[in-house]
């Protein structure tokens, strides 16, 4: 397999109001590992299945969000091109340095999206203190808690300049369209993005206000995980949205419930591998409710409307 350029989502700085509540969430709950705290009171988290140093940091601030989602990549070389590539395509971006915010994070390129999202590209980041065993491994190192997330999987953003957005996903960073949305005048509704083998490492949404968040995924193993996440979700009174469930889009199992500041979790198995000579899966707005909630097959009041 040779996947370049961009290989994967690899973490994300979440907003959060209330860092003790948040941390139980995540930590407890979703099963996350705490690596960390930096000088700012920022909280750094990973899965037992990821090898980098962290993949989740949880900011506290006055409004839940998305601060910036990044994107591993396999070389230095590759960021340079991408620097001057985001500054032809006429998108702002900046380099921020090596091991500055991010512990053990190398410099990383962070390009501000037409939608409004802030993307960091970066090449190298350090192993983790924990990581999965790899000489004649056992399955984990650790017996996983709460949801045995396994790390972070892909994020949905909402906001505006789909086309843009999409076209420098796409034509700058390499990333492949797997599904969309079409709506009745031809334009597109959703696209689901991926520079993998996954069916999507992330999705934009065209919406009108800049820099949204629909949600967040975690992933899980397979559906009896799913069912089990969904036990935990009732056990401890976490506010459900949707699930336990399937996508037809992407064929994936899900259950949607919300952070103890709003946002939107996912937890997420199963779902296709995409190969890149695949044709594009394309939804109309008649049908999109079985593509995201595919046993229900239409969409909930709850889902369309809650952004962070
Ligand atoms: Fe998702």
């Amino acid at each position: 397999m040779a996947i370049k350029g961009v290989i994967r989502a690899g973490f994300m700085q979440l907003r959060v109001l209330d860092m003790e509540k948040s941390v139980h969430h995540y930590e407890d709950i979703l099963g996350l590992d705490k690596v960390g705290e930096t000088s700012d009171g920022r909280v750094l988290l990973k899965g037992y299945d990821e090898f980098d140093h962290h993949s989740l940091i949880l900011r506290k601030a006055d409004s839940p969000g998305m601060d910036f989602m990044g994107f591993k990549c396999d070389c230095e070389e590759f960021l340079d091109e991408v620097y001057e590539k985001t500054l032809a395509y006429g998108l702002e971006c900046q380099w921020v340095d090596a091991n500055s915010d991010q512990p053990g994070f190398g410099r990383r390129l962070a390009v501000k999206l037409p939608s409004g999202h802030r993307i960091d590209l970066y090449a190298s980041v350090e192993l983790a203190e924990k990581y999965p065993g790899l000489v004649s491994p056992e399955i984990w190192v650790e017996q996983p808690r709460g949801m045995s997330v396994k790390g972070f999987d892909h994020a949905l953003l909402y906001g505006p300049e789909l086309d843009k957005t999409v076209k420098y996903m796409t034509g700058v960073l390499g990333f492949h369209i797997v599904e969309r949305c079409d709506k009745p005048d031809g334009s597109q509704l959703v696209y689901w993005i991926t520079s993998s083998n996954k069916p999507h490492e992330v999705a934009f949404l065209e919406y009108d206000k800049p820099g949204k968040l629909h949600h967040v995924a975690f992933a899980l193993d397979n559906w009896n995980e799913i069912g089990h996440a969904a036990d935990l979700i009732t056990i401890n009174d976490i506010s459900m949205d949707a699930g336990p469930m399937r996508h037809g889009v992407t064929r994936g199992y899900t259950n949607y419930f919300f952070d103890p500041s709003g946002n939107r979790n996912e937890t997420y198995a199963g779902g296709y591998t995409y190969c890149p000579d695949h044709p594009i899966r394309v939804w109309d707005m008649d049908n999109i409710g079985r593509g995201i909630f595919y046993y229900e097959r239409k969409l909930n009041d709850r889902f369309l409307a809650i952004v962070t």
